[in-house]
């Protein structure tokens, strides 16, 4: 029966997860995400390719305010206003997932090219041959910049927020 609440939980309620519970995400978490609250942003920030030309970063729910971490149930995604539509979203998924690097962080990337949200790779890193052109450089290595902002690294998202 838990585990059936919590099923029911993870496709309908992440916000309410109790603290000690893993938030797997899921394609369809991601549906209606051009409705979340979002900002755009244009400026270069270390002129990576994911880091240049216009893009939006949405979120699904604010941090409570006050707080220091993105709460578990978090999504952040990021798309590319280019020709590419790469998009990349960071899940705080909790638990001790990714806890040598981005602790509780699952990144991935995800697609629209097939009509609805679907989740291309997911994991603690891109897999070999993701086709992400990162430079080498992994999620979690360029986000450690963003360590102390719980890995996030956008300027609106800066802990605590309003
Ligand atoms: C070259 C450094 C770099 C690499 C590598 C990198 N990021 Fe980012 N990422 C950034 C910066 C800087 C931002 C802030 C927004 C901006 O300027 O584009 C950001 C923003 C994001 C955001 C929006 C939330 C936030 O942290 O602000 C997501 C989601 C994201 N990145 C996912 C990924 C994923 C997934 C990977 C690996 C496939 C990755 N990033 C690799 C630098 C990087």
């Amino acid at each position: 029966m838990r585990a059936l609440l919590l099923t029911l939980c993870l496709t309908a309620c992440a916000a309410d997860l109790p603290a000690d519970a893993e938030f797997v995400v899921q394609d369809s978490d991601f549906t209606g995400l051009e409705a979340w609250q979002s900002w755009p942003i244009t400026a270069t920030a270390l002129g990576a390719f994911h880091t240049t030309g216009p893009r939006i970063v949405y979120l699904n729910h604010k941090p409570p305010p006050g707080a220091r971490t993105f709460p578990v149930g978090t999504i952040l995604v990021k798309t590319l206003q280019n020709a590419s539509g790469d998009t990349f979203a960071m899940v705080k998924r909790g638990g001790n997932f990714n806890a040598e690097w981005a602790i509780g962080w699952e990144w991935l990337e995800i697609t629209k090219k097939t009509g609805a949200w679907q989740i291309v790779w997911r994991g603690n890193t891109p897999p070999d041959g993701a086709g992400y052109t990162d430079d080498g450089v992994s999620c979690n290595l360029c986000h450690a910049m963003a360590r102390s902002n719980d890995w996030v690294q956008s300027k609106v998202l800066q802990l605590p927020m309003p």
